[in-house]
């Protein structure tokens, strides 16, 4: 086992993270490579990959990301120490910045497999996973976990003290809280809006564990608690609201980053140099339908966002992008 305190000690003061939350089927390659010509200093997250799948077959295509993606995490499901030793791994030689340990999904599948949350019911076998995939990573890659506060009846603030201990004493240094317990009868939609959000529990951790990078996650929709939750906590993790108004992440950027100052780009330029890298991916063999996806939310509350989305739609059928089509049909959305 290791012991925390290594990695901790580089953990910078008053640094504060923007996480792009990993969410299945939407934060792909292309969802992330357009979320981060929006924001620059998001980390970004890919979907929960199998471990079992990247050490099979096809974990070229699997683990393919854009240089520009970067800081990128990769978040591993599995419950096997050695898949998961190998398929971290895999993911540190392939550039990966973070690796994490899913220890939250609560589907149906997931808790079947013995992984996702059910892992939080197994203190022991989860630590057993996070120091085997400490154990296969060169040092600079961060190992992190996501959690929930508890799952089923084991839900009080000392087994999920208790939990998040262990997982840095296996090697984890960074930790990521969904504020709420899971609950393996729900089904994945509902256990991400029945369980009540606790983030007080996430700050009474962080407060206890004052070196820990810790963030927060769970319904963050705008500013003003965004900027409440930094004052307790390392950073903030953001999935439906980030899916559904990717231009809003500049303003979350802007609010976290002590960078320097990154005039925003125009949602014209951001969408002219997204189209550019998606023709590419198209050219490469992409299909069209995916690499366009990630645009339908673009401009969201925009004056004749429905119109966008239908013609971005009759695109994505096509199976080649038009680059002078696509900006056309913009010309028509508008600021409200
Ligand atoms: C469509 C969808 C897919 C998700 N897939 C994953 C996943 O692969 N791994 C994971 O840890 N969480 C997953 N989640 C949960 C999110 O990462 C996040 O914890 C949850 O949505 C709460 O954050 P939010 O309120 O900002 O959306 C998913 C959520 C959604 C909506």
């Amino acid at each position: 086992m290791h012991g925390s305190t290594v990695k901790l000690s580089k953990l910078k003061k008053n640094q504060k993270f923007l996480y792009l939350a990993p969410m299945m089927k939407k934060t792909d390659r292309h969802f992330r490579y357009l979320a981060r010509l929006i924001s620059p200093n998001i980390r970004l997250f890919t979907e929960m990959l199998p471990a079992e799948m990247l050490v099979r077959d096809n974990r070229a295509r699997a683990l393919a990301f854009s240089e520009p993606e970067k800081p990128l995490a990769i978040q591993l499901g599995g419950c096997k120490p050695n898949i998961l030793a190998a398929a971290a791994g895999y993911s540190a030689l392939w550039g990966y910045d973070e690796v994490n340990l899913n220890c939250g999904c609560p589907s149906p599948q997931v808790i079947e497999g013995g992984f996702g949350a059910q892992l939080m019911k197994d203190t022991e076998l989860a630590a057993t996973c996070v120091s085997a995939m400490r154990d296969a990573c060169p040092e600079r890659t961060i190992i992190s976990v996501k959690v929930r506060l508890g799952v089923d009846e084991l839900y009080s603030y000392d087994y999920f003290r208790n939990f998040v201990k262990k997982m840095l004493e296996a090697g984890a240094s960074r930790i990521h809280v969904h504020a709420r317990k899971a609950l393996v009868k729900l089904n994945p939609k509902a256990n991400r809006m029945v369980p009540p959000i606790n983030y007080q529990w996430v700050y009474k951790l962080k407060e206890e564990l004052p070196d820990i990078c810790i963030t927060i996650n769970g319904e963050i929709s705008s500013l003003g608690p965004t900027l409440e939750h930094l004052e307790y906590v390392d950073g903030i993790m953001i999935g439906r609201h980030a899916y559904a108004r990717p231009l809003e992440l500049i303003e979350f950027d802007r609010a976290i980053s002590q960078g320097p100052f990154v005039p925003n780009k125009a949602s014209g330029e951001i969408l002219e140099e997204y189209l550019i890298y998606a023709k590419e991916q198209v050219n490469h063999g992409a299909s069209s339908r995916k690499t366009l996806q990630p645009l339908l939310n673009l401009f969201h509350g925009y004056k004749n966002a429905k119109v966008w989305r239908r013609s971005l739609s009759e695109q994505m059928r096509q199976g080649t992008i038009d680059i002078k089509e696509v900006l056309l049909i913009s010309n028509k959305v508008q600021i409200i």
